[in-house]
């Protein structure tokens, strides 16, 4: 299973990308907005110096919410960088868009998806990356991995190419059970992923051995 930080803080991103684990970012406008990221060149310097530091794919949503605004900020996002994908929201405009990408090779991450027929649909339309939301389906007391079950079911019955990519993580058994069920990708913060790193006994194993080989030499 593919790793991805759901950040624009760069100083989290250089973390994991250090840590040996990362294979792409997500981000969202309320992700950038976080950082303060504000203003059109701000923006687009912004997703510049995301795709330096990993080598992996690195979404960028679109504000837009027509077709044809979607593709004019969609093309101008993705000839930032080739590692750059055109983050689109689940809707009908997006899901057109998804399909007009894909037919130009550019990569897609249909994003805000809740039911396995937007899943379905954002399959059908070509999307690189659909983005099932985890932790905010957790949040209203739905099941989020029933519903990564069941895309994964739908994708494997017609073999779409699509990539399951476990959004809206929150925490590490979210990212043990995304690989359990057979997620492409998760993304999440890196908390999630430094919290799998974890465990009482490896702590207390590694300072016995520890104090054991420093009291050896002494003796
Ligand atoms: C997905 O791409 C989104 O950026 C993200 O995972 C949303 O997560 P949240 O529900 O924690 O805001």
């Amino acid at each position: 299973m593919k790793f991805f930080i759901d950040t624009a803080n760069l100083s989290q991103i250089k973390e994991a990308h250090e840590l040996g684990v990362l294979d792409g970012v997500t981000t969202n406008p309320s992700l950038m907005a976080k950082e303060g990221i504000t203003g059109h060149d701000n923006i687009i310097n912004h997703y510049k110096a995301i795709c330096e530091i990993t080598d992996g794919d690195v979404s960028a949503e679109v504000i837009a919410t027509t077709f044809d605004e979607m593709v004019a900020e969609g093309e101008a996002l993705a000839a930032l960088h080739p590692q750059i994908v055109v983050k689109l929201p689940m809707i009908k405009d997006g899901i057109k868009a998804a399909k007009y990408f894909s037919d130009k090779g550019i990569k897609t991450n249909v994003t805000l998806v809740f039911s396995a027929g937007q899943a379905l649909l954002a399959a059908k339309a070509g999307a690189t990356y659909v983005s099932p939301f985890l932790g905010r389906l957790d949040d209203i007391s739905t099941d989020g991995l029933n519903l990564i079950q069941e895309i994964r079911l739908i994708y494997d019955n017609y073999g779409y190419e699509t990539q399951i990519l476990a959004a809206s993580v929150r925490h590490a058994m979210h990212i043990v059970n995304c690989a359990k069920i057979g997620a492409d990708v998760m993304t999440g913060p890196l908390s999630a992923m430094t919290a799998l790193l974890k465990h009482p006994l490896t702590d207390n194993g590694l300072a016995q051995f520890l104090a054991d080989h420093a009291a050896a030499q002494k003796a």
